[in-house]
């Protein structure tokens, strides 16, 4: 799946920036507190309006401080998946039932210096794990490779316990980066830069869609929940 990520659109025009990907799988909502991330982005309002205005499923990712609180309220405001960090979290599992009790999916997000290991008997809790593969925070970073290694230690773990997991991954994402995520078993792939700084943004979904099956058809460990 092709989640474009509006953090890279227009912010005055959001209803314009979903209208143009309306071909994508899910929309990316980055939610940034301006304390567990250094910006400052959207919150709550502005996800009910967008609820209101596409029918593309929001794939809410939270990047903020104390998601035990917060997190809940964007499943009752219309997301289809709510993300929030491992980091930022002090009861993990009682989030993502929340989340879960709340009417939507429940995301478990990594930032690159995070092991999975620690977290990796709780993803039987989550429908998502959001693998970041750039420093939380801003669009158009460079791709850390290294992270793959998290995509495939979640694959194997997926496989073995027979779990039903969408790999997410974030950051970096573009045509040069997506055929090895999806080698590596990624079933959701986020872009920004790759698909709002594009002069066609439909276009750009396809063909990154195109490249990602490409990936997946060589991914030894197989994909998709
Ligand atoms: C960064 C955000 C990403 C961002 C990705 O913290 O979580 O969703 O929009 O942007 P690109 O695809 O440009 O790296
Ligand atoms: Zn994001």
């Amino acid at each position: 799946m092709i989640a474009p990520s509006i953090l890279s659109a227009d912010f005055a025009h959001l209803g314009g920036a979903a209208e143009a990907v309306a071909r994508a799988d899910w929309l990316h909502v980055d939610v940034m507190d301006n304390h567990f991330v250094p910006n400052l982005t959207i919150g709550l309002p502005v996800v009910k309006s967008l609820h209101r205005a596409t029918d593309l499923p929001l794939d809410c990712h939270l990047m903020i401080e104390n998601p035990d609180r917060w997190a809940p309220g964007y499943a009752e405001a219309g997301a289809a998946n709510v993300t929030f960090h491992a980091e930022a979290a002090a009861d993990v599992a009682q989030t993502a039932r929340a989340i879960r009790a709340a009417g939507a999916l429940a995301g478990l997000s990594v930032k690159p210096g995070t092991p999975l290991e620690p977290y990796l008997e709780l993803l039987s809790g989550f429908d998502t794990l959001l693998v970041m593969s750039v420093e939380p925070g801003f669009g158009g970073q460079k791709f850390m490779p290294e992270v793959l290694d998290k995509v495939r230690l979640a694959r194997r773990h997926v496989r073995s316990g027979h779990l039903r997991l969408f790999i997410e991954i974030d950051g970096g994402i573009g045509a040069d980066t997506i055929e090895q995520a999806a080698e590596a078993g990624v079933d959701v792939f986020v872009a920004g830069s790759a698909v709002y700084d594009a002069a066609d943004p439909a276009a750009a979904v396809e063909s990154l869609r195109a490249l990602a099956r490409a990936g997946m058809a060589r991914c030894a460990a197989g994909s998709a929940p």
